[in-house]
């Protein structure tokens, strides 16, 4: 196993002051305890989590050394309802990150995960933390890189194992989080003007658009066929009945 490299992670052209710790609970818990004595666009990686979150209150477990896990401290200029958008970008950020470096069609399962063969290769989970300097966000991203092995209750996927039969040993985890820290930076500057454009591409890149979906939103469980995106990146839904709904945000979000 290659290591992660604070070294090879950090880039001066790039608004980030990346750390790399050996085993921590969860990088967004660290990174929440400690907001308030570091600077927004603090990143923290790390080889082994012992606490690892999801949303929901999921556990997110990953064995040491394979896969990406890392979060972002962020305190975006714009007001704080533009915020969510940070999602999004993130998501679209991870599918270009993993365009870039491998010959993989990554999708985005509204709206927080990233699938690949309709399976599970990335969660993200935003959270905001109060500071004396005011709100801020808290973004942990975990990436499958290259776990090969996943309980078949998961529906989980790695980048490495999509690239099966083609017999690369490790796919390069340094190349990756940095080309992941630099489209991430690009598309965050998208979060007041260029969001439109940045959905767009999030619609080319949707598994959901199309298809019928059952989704515990915050009215209650609904069922309906996905018409598209509005310029927000929320869900438009189709009912039954031909009535749309846009869903602003839904856990357990299925395709039927
Ligand atoms: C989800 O799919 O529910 C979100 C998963 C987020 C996992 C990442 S791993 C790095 C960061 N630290 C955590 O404890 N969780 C996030």
């Amino acid at each position: 196993m290659i290591p992660l490299e604070a070294s090879a992670l950090n880039d001066d052209t790039l608004p980030w002051q990346v750390t790399v710790l050996d085993e921590v609970g969860s990088t967004s818990d660290w990174l929440k305890q400690n907001a308030a004595d570091l600077p927004s666009g603090t990143v923290v990686f790390t080889e082994s989590q012992t606490a690892g979150r999801g949303r929901r209150e999921n556990r997110w477990i990953a064995p040491r050394g394979k896969d990406l896990m890392f979060s972002l401290l962020l305190q975006p200029a714009s007001s704080m309802e533009k915020w969510p958008r940070i999602t999004t970008l993130a998501a679209l950020a991870i599918c270009k990150a993993i365009e870039a470096e491998l010959p993989l069609q990554p999708r985005i399962k509204w709206p927080n995960d990233v699938y690949l063969s309709d399976r599970k290769v990335s969660g993200l989970l935003a959270e905001t933390v109060s500071t004396r300097e005011g709100m801020r966000i808290v973004l942990g991203i975990g990436l499958n890189v290259n776990t090969l092995d996943f309980p078949a209750e998961l529906s989980a996927t790695s980048l490495l194992q999509q690239l099966q039969p083609v017999s690369i040993r490790e796919i390069d985890r340094n190349a990756l989080a940095h080309r992941l820290l630099t489209v991430l930076h690009t598309e965050f500057q998208g979060l007041e003007d260029g969001f439109s454009a940045a959905v767009a591409e999030v619609r080319e890149h949707s598994w959901l658009i199309g298809r019928q979906i059952r989704a515990r939103a915050p009215q209650g469980e609904v069922f309906g066929r996905v018409l598209d995106l509005n310029e927000e990146g929320h869900l438009i839904l189709e009912f039954p009945d031909g009535s749309s709904h846009t869903l602003t945000s839904a856990d357990e979000v299925r395709r039927v």
